[in-house]
């Protein structure tokens, strides 16, 4: 179990009169390496996602298209965070309890991640993500 995050990034516009661009690499603007990628994308009206945390897995979310909701909570903080530039990103980290709700029509979650999907990282009861928030109080 590693400490739990959620943190907004801004992530640097390398527009120009063309149009927008941006670039993330490795460790320079992710604080980690990149060894996933997967993406939401036509989500269906009223439909939430997620209802999990991660024991370890690092995760940096992104709606590259339209806008989505992200619900957490961790540590007795319940907050929720809207993505809705290409150029805001969430870091979720460890035992974050998320759902990703509001999901526009157009919406597209790019989400990276610094590991391969392994099922035994989540924890999908919400009753044993409160034990680990007790096990990982400071
Ligand atoms: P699920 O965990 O239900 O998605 P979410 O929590 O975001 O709503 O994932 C749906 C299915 O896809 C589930 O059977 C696991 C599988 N999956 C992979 O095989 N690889 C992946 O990288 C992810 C994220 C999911």
């Amino acid at each position: 179990m590693i400490k739990p995050k959620a943190e907004l990034v801004n992530f640097n516009l390398l527009g120009d009169d063309r149009g927008s661009l941006i670039s993330l690499e490795n460790s320079r603007n992710i604080g980690f390496d990149i060894k996933r990628m997967y993406y939401i994308y036509s989500t269906k009206k009223n439909i939430s996602r997620g209802f999990h945390a991660h024991k370890k897995l690092k995760q940096l979310l992104i709606a590259v298209s339209g806008s989505v909701d992200i619900y957490c909570e961790y540590q007795n903080k319940k907050q929720t965070y809207s993505l809705n530039s290409p150029n805001i990103g969430l870091v979720l980290e460890g035992p974050v309890w998320h759902i990703m709700q509001n999901f526009s029509e157009n919406a597209v979650l790019v989400v990276l991640a610094d590991d391969f999907y392994d099922e035994n990282d989540y924890i999908r009861e919400y009753e044993s993500f409160y034990m680990t928030q007790i096990q990982t109080k400071e």
